[in-house]
């Protein structure tokens, strides 16, 4: 039966860095939902059009469009054996929608890690991150800094700073997720989900806090 994991927490919470740490190991497919907004983006697609109006202001993109969007990447085959899920579901919608999707794949969400972080620390993460523009591999100038200034380790491709890590975005991405997404909190500690991990740790140490919650 394929497995899904939901991966929860405020924007800058190491959700992304996480994901591409763990999922590999899990056997997992990574879907960042705001990957492929940024790849539609960069492919100029009317989907990446549409998403970028929301995206520059940090507003969520409109359900039925995000949730047609998951429920065609869910179903390619490198989903077979599940995948981990960063940045979607985002609103109670969205998660109800994605109850629906997995029942017609025939699996369910088997845990949902939330990744807690206080506000004054997010600001200072999105601020000083750095992203490569082939993959999304994400570094931080002080945190995570890359080998060499500017490159991606793994890679070799640019590193830049997205449109959305500007200070008065960033301020609104959160005031969203306190709005939309924190809901979800209670929606998933309602059935049994929830797993709180501290995200203030070192990188690898909520790795490590991350693989023990789900493989248990
Ligand atoms: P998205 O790309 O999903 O952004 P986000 O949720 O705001 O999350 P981030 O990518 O900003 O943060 P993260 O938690 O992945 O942190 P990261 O690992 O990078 O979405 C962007 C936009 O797309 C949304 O605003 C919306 O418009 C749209 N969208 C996407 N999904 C949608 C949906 N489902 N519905 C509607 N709209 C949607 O880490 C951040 C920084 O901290 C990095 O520099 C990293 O190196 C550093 N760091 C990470 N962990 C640590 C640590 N433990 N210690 C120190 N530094 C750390």
């Amino acid at each position: 039966m394929p497995k899904y994991i939901v991966l929860l927490g405020p924007p800058g919470a190491g959700k992304g860095t996480q994901a591409q740490l763990v999922a590999e190991k899990l056997g997992l497919a990574h879907i960042s939902s705001g990957d492929i907004f940024r790849e539609n983006l960069k492919a100029q697609t009317a989907l990446g059009t549409l998403a970028q109006s929301y995206m520059t202001k940090g507003d969520l993109v409109p359900d039925d469009v995000t949730i047609a969007m998951i429920r065609e990447r869910l179903q390619r085959a490198d989903c077979a054996a599940g995948a981990l899920l960063d940045g979607f579901p985002r609103t109670p919608a969205q998660a109800d929608a994605l109850a629906a999707m997995l029942a017609d794949l025939g699996g369910d969400v088997k845990c949902v890690p939330l990744i807690s972080v206080p506000a004054e620390v997010l600001v200072e993460r999105l601020t000083g991150r750095m992203s490569c523009r082939a993959a999304g591999h994400v570094y931080h100038v002080m945190y995570n800094p890359p080998k060499v200034a500017g490159i991606c380790d793994e890679d070799g491709s640019e590193l830049y700073q997205r449109d959305d890590d500007k200070p008065e975005t960033v301020k609104n991405r959160i005031a969203v997720y306190e709005r939309q997404t924190a809901p979800l909190i209670a929606y998933y500690t309602a059935r049994g989900l929830l797993v709180e991990i501290d995200g203030t740790q070192p990188i690898d140490r909520v790795a490590e806090d991350l693989l023990a919650a789900v493989t248990r």
